[in-house]
């Protein structure tokens, strides 16, 4: 290759799930570089997770912070687009479905630059969704589309994008997971250290704009997790984003009893609260994933799934979020059976990345 990939993040699940890619390129010596837009800037949202991957630091970190979509959105192809200019990309990398992934997708594909999208075909067909729109976009500008699995292939097919840019590699999550949950098991105290040891609960997580951004959903959210967790005898685990702690405060809005807030967790004590718990409630993309991978029931507190897969195994229930819809879809996963396949590949998903990209550029000679 004669330029280094560039990979653009800005969020922490684009960081936990381009790690795997990142790792290959450094145990292959392919070139790359590292742009954070900035999107998420807190210590419990971004640092720690570069630490505990150990990734390196970014080359250039953008800096862009919180703001309306336009602004983030178009903050940071203004800036970007310069520092594109610099770093002389063959490729830029994007994954996922953030406004990082939007600004990126736009900005290669407006220069000379090929653009790869790890997570490529995922569709909740819900357009109000920001993410919707984001992960639109960026399949549609894109060279390389790394798809998790068939179906999301056939979806990007039956949307007009030629086969050939296609390549099936499963979700870069399971190369995290099965890459970490051992150190984790080894390393992690957080069992004991919230006294869980040997108790039943839930973990929940909720930040979701279209949830946490409206009153009336966040109550029934609070209210359904706590009457679900009652039911059960299982404390709920509620390690807080911040834009859901932001939201609880201005809404004034009581967590009930039931529910443990906690701050967000470093991903190997999330790791291990999500392979011991009862139970997850979620309103999360990876954790949906995660919660499949390693075998826990989740109940998805959405109107729509883009990951339709962890429904088809059986290792999922999507439930409107109102409390009595959440209690019964708690009831329905605490008796599933835990036997189902992951869908999401064989965690070597950040190998095929990698070796696509190279490949394109360096093909045999005849
Ligand atoms: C973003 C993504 C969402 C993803 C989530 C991962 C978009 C449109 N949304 O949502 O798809 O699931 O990241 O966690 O890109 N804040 C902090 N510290 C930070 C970052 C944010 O306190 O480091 C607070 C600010 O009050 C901010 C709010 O969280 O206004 C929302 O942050 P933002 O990046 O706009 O969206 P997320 O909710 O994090
Ligand atoms: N995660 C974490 N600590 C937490 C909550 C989540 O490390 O306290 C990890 C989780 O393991 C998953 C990712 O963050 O890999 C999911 O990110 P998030 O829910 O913020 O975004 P989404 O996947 O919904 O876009």
């Amino acid at each position: 290759m004669n330029g280094p990939i560039t990979f653009v993040l800005g969020t922490r699940p684009e960081i936990i799930k381009l790690a795997p890619v990142i790792h290959t390129c450094r145990e292959r010596d392919v070139p790359y570089t590292i742009l954070h837009t900035g999107q998420h800037y807190s210590e419990t949202l971004d640092s720690v997770f570069f630490n505990q991957l150990e990734l390196p630091e970014p080359d250039v970190n953008l800096a862009v912070g919180s703001g309306s979509h336009g602004e983030q959105t178009g903050e940071m192809l203004i800036r970007m687009e310069r520092v594109l200019e610099d770093m002389a990309p063959e490729v830029v990398l994007v994954q996922g479905d953030t406004n990082s992934v939007l600004a990126g997708a736009i900005a290669a594909s407006k220069m000379d630059v090929e653009l790869g999208h790890v997570e490529a075909g995922l569709r909740s067909f819900d357009r109000d969704m920001p993410e919707e729109i984001n992960r639109i976009v960026a399949d549609h500008v894109s060279t390389y589309l790394f798809a998790p699995t068939d179906g999301s292939r056939r979806q990007l097919l039956d949307e007009g994008i030629p086969e050939a840019r296609i390549t099936v590699t499963g979700n870069t999550v399971v190369d995290a997971v099965y890459r970490n949950q051992e150190i984790a098991r080894r390393r992690s105290n957080v069992i004991p250290e919230l006294g869980l040891r040997g108790t039943e609960y839930f973990l929940m997580t909720a930040h979701r704009a279209e949830n946490v951004d409206d009153e009336g959903r966040f109550r029934e959210i609070l209210q359904g997790a706590a009457q679900a967790g009652q039911a059960h005898g299982a404390e709920v685990i509620y390690p807080i984003h911040p834009r859901a702690r932001d939201r609880l405060e201005a809404f004034d809005l009581e967590v009930p009893d039931q529910i443990r807030t906690i701050p967000p967790q470093e991903y190997l004590d999330f790791l291990r609260l999500e392979a011991e718990a009862t139970l997850i409630l979620t309103d999360s993309g990876g954790v949906q994933e995660e919660a499949c991978i390693l075998g826990v029931p989740c109940v998805t507190m959405r109107d729509s799934t883009e990951r339709p897969e962890t429904i088809d195994v059986g290792a999922n229930t999507l439930c409107r979020p109102d409390a009595d819809t959440i209690v019964r879809g708690v009831a329905e996963m605490t008796n599933a059976d835990t036997e189902w396949e992951n869908p999401f590949g064989d965690g070597n998903a950040g190998g095929r990345i990698v070796a696509e990209l190279v490949a394109d550029r360096n093909p045999v000679v005849q």
